[in-house]
C-alpha cells in the first residue's frame, strides 16, 4: 500500500493512541500460565498480539475476543500442550523472545519460526543465557528458526550484555520454571513491564538499589490477571512529535502508559525545549502508571542523546530523527547500534530515506548526527517494511513541501493498524 501525505494547517485535538503492544504480549503469555480465567480489557489488536493470540491458542489455551477485551482461560504453570507444529511469530521478536524462555523448561519441546525479517534478527541473545539454565535450545546461525526440547531448568546469575528487555523477560519467564534463583543485572534499565505484571500476579520479583533483580519460581503458581491496557506511549511518541514540530498544534494524548522505563523520549524533547504538559493519574492493576499529554508547537534546540537514556527511548529513534531535523544545531545519537538490529537497519534507513526530503544527516557506527533545522520536501519515501520508520516519515510528511508517498505503508499494521486513520481525525487535509 502507498500512502500520500500533504502537510496540513494546523493539528488539533484529542487522541487515545493504541494499546501497549509490548504489556498486551506480555498479558497473553502469563495469562495464559495463570492459575484460572484472565481479562486483559483493552487490549491492543495488531498483528504482533494476533501472534502471540494464535501460538498460546495452538498451546492449548482457550483465548476469546469479546470486543475490546481478552478472556483468557489460564491453564497454571504446566498446563501447556503441546502444539504439534512449528509457533509462527510472524514478525514479532518480543513474542519470539518472551516464548524463548516461557517454553524452555516445559515438559514437551517447540520449535518458533516467523517471517523472513524475523529470520533475520539475531536470536543468540536469548538461547545462549537459556542454555546457560539448562535449556535445550538451538538456534539456526544464531536466528529462527528455534528448536526446543523439554529440559530441567536451574537459576543462573547472568549480566545481560546488551540492554534489552526482551532478554531479561525471557529470562524471567523461563525462572518460572526454574530451581534454585535467578539473578539478572541489566547495563542500563530497560522496560519492566513483565516485572511488574509477575508482581502483580503475585510472584516475587526484586530489583536491588545497585539494579540486580532476582527471582524465582512461585510456588503456589500465578494469581489470575484482571488489568486495563493503557495506550502505548512508543504509539503516542508519533503524535508527540508531530505536536512539536508542526508550527500549528495542540495535541491531547490520553491514557497513556507512562512507566519511566518507556518515556525517555518525554524527556529528550523536553531537554530540547518542547512544550509538553503531563497530567499524570494513577496506577493500573497491572502496576503501570498512566495519564495524559498535551502538546503544542515548540522551538526545539538540538541535544546529544546516549547512555541510560537510550534504552528508555528505544523504539523512539526513528520519530526522534525526525525531531532532530526540525531542531536548531546539532543532534547527536550515541550508544544506539542496537537500532541496526530492529525490524529494519533503523540507522542506514533513516539517514536513506530522510535525506530524500533534504534533511541533513549522516550515520555513525552507534548512532546518528542531525544538523537543523532543514525545511524538508516532499518526496517518494519507502517503509522499509518497518512500522516505526513509516509512521516517522508520515511525521516528517506533516512539515514537508508538497506530497510525500510512503510506499510499504501496510507495515503499521505491526503495532498501528489504525494510524492513517488516527492522523485523518486530527489532521483530515493530511492523508487522502
Ligand atoms: C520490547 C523491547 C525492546 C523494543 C521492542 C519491544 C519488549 O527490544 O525495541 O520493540 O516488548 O520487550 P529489546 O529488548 O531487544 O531492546
Amino acid at each position: 500500500m502507498n500512502q500520500s501525505i500533504y502537510p496540513p494547517r494546523q493539528l488539533a485535538g484529542a487522541l487515545r493512541a493504541p494499546s501497549d503492544r509490548s504489556i498486551t504480549v506480555r498479558g497473553v503469555l502469563l495469562g495464559s500460565i495463570a492459575n484460572g480465567a484472565c481479562r486483559i480489557r483493552e487490549y491492543l489488536d495488531s498483528d504482533d498480539t494476533r501472534a502471540a493470540i494464535g501460538i498460546m491458542q495452538h498451546l492449548g489455551v482457550a483465548i476469546e475476543q469479546r470486543e475490546q477485551t481478552l478472556l483468557i482461560a489460564g491453564r497454571g504453570l504446566r498446563g501447556l500442550k503441546p502444539a504439534g507444529q512449528p509457533l509462527y511469530c510472524d514478525s514479532s521478536g518480543t513474542t519470539m523472545r518472551l516464548l524463548a524462555g516461557l517454553l524452555a523448561g516445559q515438559s514437551f519441546g517447540s520449535v518458533l519460526d516467523g517471517s523472513a525479517q524475523l529470520r533475520r534478527r539475531p536470536m543468540r541473545r536469548v538461547t545462549q543465557p537459556l542454555s546457560h539454565m539448562g535449556a535445550r535450545i538451538t538456534d539456526t546461525d544464531g536466528c529462527a528458526p528455534l528448536h526446543i526440547e523439554s529440559a530441567s531448568l536451574h537459576g543462573i546469575a547472568y549480566t545481560l550484555p546488551i540492554a534489552s528487555a526482551q532478554i531479561k523477560s525471557a529470562l524471567l519467564l523461563a525462572a518460572l520454571y526454574a530451581e534454585g534463583h535467578t539473578r539478572i543485572t541489566e547495563p542500563a534499565m530497560t522496560r519492566d513491564h513483565t516485572e511488574r505484571l509477575l508482581t502483580a500476579m503475585g510472584a516475587s520479583v526484586r530489583r536491588d538499589p545497585a539494579g540486580l533483580i532476582e527471582t524465582e519460581a512461585p510456588q503456589a503458581g500465578l494469581r489470575p490477571l484482571e488489568m486495563h491496557v493503557p495506550a502505548d506511549f512508543s504509539s503516542a511518541a508519533f503524535f508527540l512529535v508531530a505536536g512539536c514540530i508542526h508550527p500549528q498544534s495542540r495535541l491531547r494524548l490520553t491514557h497513556l502508559g507512562l512507566n519511566p522505563t518507556r518515556t525517555g523520549l518525554l524527556d529528550a524533547l523536553q531537554a530540547m525545549g518542547a512544550q509538553i504538559e503531563v497530567e499524570a493519574h494513577a496506577l493500573d492493576a497491572g502496576g503501570e502508571p498512566v495519564g495524559d499529554i498535551v502538546v503544542s508547537s515548540s522551538a526545539l534546540r538540538g541535544i546529544d542523546v546516549g547512555g541510560e537514556l537510550v534504552a528508555r527511548m528505544i523504539d523512539e529513534f526513528p520519530v526522534f530523527a525526525v525531531a532532530a531535523t526540525q531542531a536548531h544545531g546539532t543532534t547527536v545519537v550515541r550508544d544506539a547500534e542496537e537500532l541496526r538490529v530492529k525490524e529494519s537497519n533503523r540507522i542506514d534507513g533513516l539517514v536513506e530515506e530522510l535525506r530524500k526530503m533534504g534533511a541533513r544527516i549522516e550515520a555513525t557506527p552507534d548512532g546518528f548526527i542531525v544538523e537543523g533545522p532543514t525545511r524538508l520536501r516532499g518526496a517518494v519515501v519507502d517503509g522499509r517494511g518497518d512500522h516505526r520508520m513509516a509512521m516517522a516519515l508520515a511525521v516528517a510528511a506533516l512539515v514537508a513541501d508538497g506530497e510525500t508517498l510512503i510506499t510499504g505503508a501496510e507495515c503499521v499494521s505491526k503495532t498501528y493498524p489504525g494510524f492513517f486513520n488516527d492522523l485523518a481525525t486530527l489532521c483530515p487535509e493530511a492523508v487522502s
